[in-house]
């Protein structure tokens, strides 16, 4: 039996859419009349959604960096010195906020000095992924080549106008390359050594890298610690970093899922030397993967996966289901936080989430843990982005694993093809929440009720979340029910309705998907909403996600 902690070593040690034909071909009986209610509470405010929800995460891994960020800039396939254009024209329409880099796994074994100064003097290395990969995988993903390091994603994070998120390797280098790290990137002009060698890089000015992640996977790839000996060597590494002005957001490496354990050693470890401890640390990083579709027969994390896009709508319901989890992990590691930092100084990063399929669907054979989105991931990470819109008080920031040509990705692209899957759509419906008040919102709608190898099971029928900007509200709402519509009233408590547009992702078949050959075949759609007595009256199609748009009156 195989869990995702021996994944990791085993695989090292050896291994036009839906158009509006389907707004006309709901019929009032199949949409069962006025069946559902949203209520949003105008008064009940639960917090600000912190951009940063909306982040993202790149990792040396597979086709993710090279062929899927960077092109070089010698490409004849359209770049901005060296950086996929396409990827950057696209990371501008989601306002992409923050991108987590260089790992993952692959943060733990990689020296910072190897991807700065001349590109062609950058040493050729081992990459960490490099026994996972296989025959159809190119070289550059098997030895590390170091053309994209430091400043190539200091450049990437500005040149789409977000914040670098850089994790810092615990398991393989002392804590004085980390403080190094952070003086090549901000010591001031002129002022270190280290400022000398960035500015022939091309900068002189510091890149005033904010969020460092203190290790990754601590307990796993990151070092196979125990939870108090990763909380000793987090005191050891964030002890008196430099900060040459620029204040830190120090994130350390949290659970896998619902590891309680590890949350509990590590915050009783932190407190044994004083609460002023959690004054240093920025955020707690979960991770959780939904990857769980065998319905129950076994927990191996290789056997238990299913298909990205061979499924039935049981498998559907599942794996939402297993995302669904990340609610309860967040109320429980928040419990946990809170009975040892009483004040909640520590928020709660959830640093890689998104489900994880078997081998199989990947766009680009040899591109290791790719998988071609469906219509079911975009719901997925529209419910999962509305929960994290939910606790928006607990949460500071949030990377979908991974951006692209890997997991759970917002584009895949080869060569010169690049395509928006329907989790690259999603994310630029729900971009509009970022910095929102995120108010409380009532659902109300039948539950799904379905066959789960014999035995009943049932799933919400509608949820959601919403957010209020001045007299704007964005309320985005997920129908997960494969073959029924729900024609819903959304009212609005302490206010009203003058206008609303809706835009909505969705298709007739729930293993639609885009791919470079069809790269519209799930997209959009956008339509005027009807207004009666100040609410919203809206048909939300079957599977689908849509985002209101509401101008108050
Ligand atoms: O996202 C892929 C891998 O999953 C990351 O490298 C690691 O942190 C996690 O186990």
């Amino acid at each position: 039996m195989k869990n995702r902690r021996e994944f990791v070593q085993t695989a090292l040690a050896g291994a036009a859419g839906l158009a509006f034909s389907r707004y006309a071909g709901i019929s009032a009986a199949a949409a069962q009349g006025l069946d559902s209610r949203v209520e949003i509470l105008l008064d009940e405010s639960i917090g600000t959604i912190s951009a940063n929800l909306y982040g993202h995460f790149t990792e040396h891994l597979g086709g993710t960096i090279y062929d899927g960020v960077w092109v070089g800039p010698k490409s004849k396939i359209p770049n901005i010195d060296g950086i996929r254009k396409d990827l950057v024209d696209q990371m501008r329409k989601i306002k992409a906020p923050v991108v987590r880099y260089p790992g993952g796994c692959f943060a733990d074994s990689y020296d910072w000095r190897d991807g700065i100064g001349p590109s062609e003097k950058r040493p050729r290395r081992t990459n960490f992924w490099m026994e996972a990969e296989n025959d159809k995988s190119p070289a550059s993903h098997k030895y590390e080549p170091n053309e994209f390091g430091t400043n190539e994603f200091v450049h990437f994070c500005k040149l789409i106008g977000a914040e670098p998120y850089l994790a810092a390797n615990v398991r393989s280098l002392p804590a004085s390359e980390f403080y190094r790290w952070v003086e090549y990137c901000n010591s001031p002009a002129g002022s270190t050594t280290l400022a000398e060698e960035r500015a022939k890089s091309g900068s002189a000015q510091p890149y005033n890298v904010r969020y460092w992640g203190v290790g990754n996977e601590s307990w796993g790839c990151g070092g196979n610690f125990t939870p108090q000996e990763y909380a000793a060597e987090f005191r050891r590494y964030s002890a008196w970093v430099p900060h040459y002005g620029q204040s830190l957001s120090l994130i350390a490496s949290g659970p896998n899922s619902d590891d309680w354990n590890w949350t509990r050693g590590f915050f009783e470890e932190m407190v044994r030397k004083g609460p002023a401890q959690f004054g240093g640390i920025y955020g707690w990083a979960l991770h959780h993967y939904a990857w769980n579709l065998s319905r129950g027969r076994t927990t191996d994390w290789e056997k238990g996966k299913g298909d990205a896009i061979q499924f039935d709508p049981v498998d559907w319901y599942e794996i939402l289901g297993e995302g669904e989890r990340v609610e309860g992990l967040i109320l429980g590691h928040w419990q946990v936080m809170g009975e040892f930092d009483r004040q909640h100084r520590v928020k709660l990063v959830v640093d890689e989430w998104g489900p994880w399929y078997r081998p199989g669907s990947e766009a680009t054979p040899g591109n290791i843990l790719e998988q071609t989105p469906t219509l079911r991931d975009a719901v997925f990470s529209a419910m999962t982005l509305d929960i994290f819109n939910r606790h928006a008080s607990k949460l500071h920031m949030a990377n979908c694993a991974q951006l692209i040509n890997c997991l759970n990705s917002l584009y895949l692209a080869h060569e010169d093809r690049f395509v928006v899957t329907p989790v690259g759509h999603m994310f630029e419906m729900y971009a509009g929440h970022q910095g929102g008040a995120s108010l409380r919102t009532i659902f109300s709608a039948p539950s799904v009720q379905y066959d789960r190898d014999g035995k009943p099971a049932t799933f919400w029928g509608l949820n959601g979340s919403a957010s209020l900007h001045g007299k704007d509200l964005l309320v985005t709402v997920v129908n997960p029910h494969t073959t029924q519509a729900r024609e819903t009233e959304v009212t609005i408590r302490g206010g009203s309705a003058n206008s609303a547009m809706a835009v909505t992702l969705s298709h007739a078949d729930i293993r639609a998907r885009n791919t470079f050959d069809n790269r519209e075949a799930v997209i959009p759609q956008k339509k005027a909403c009807l207004i009666r007595n100040g609410m919203v009256v809206h048909t939300f199609p079957a599977a689908s996600v849509t985002a209101l748009s509401i101008r108050l009156t």
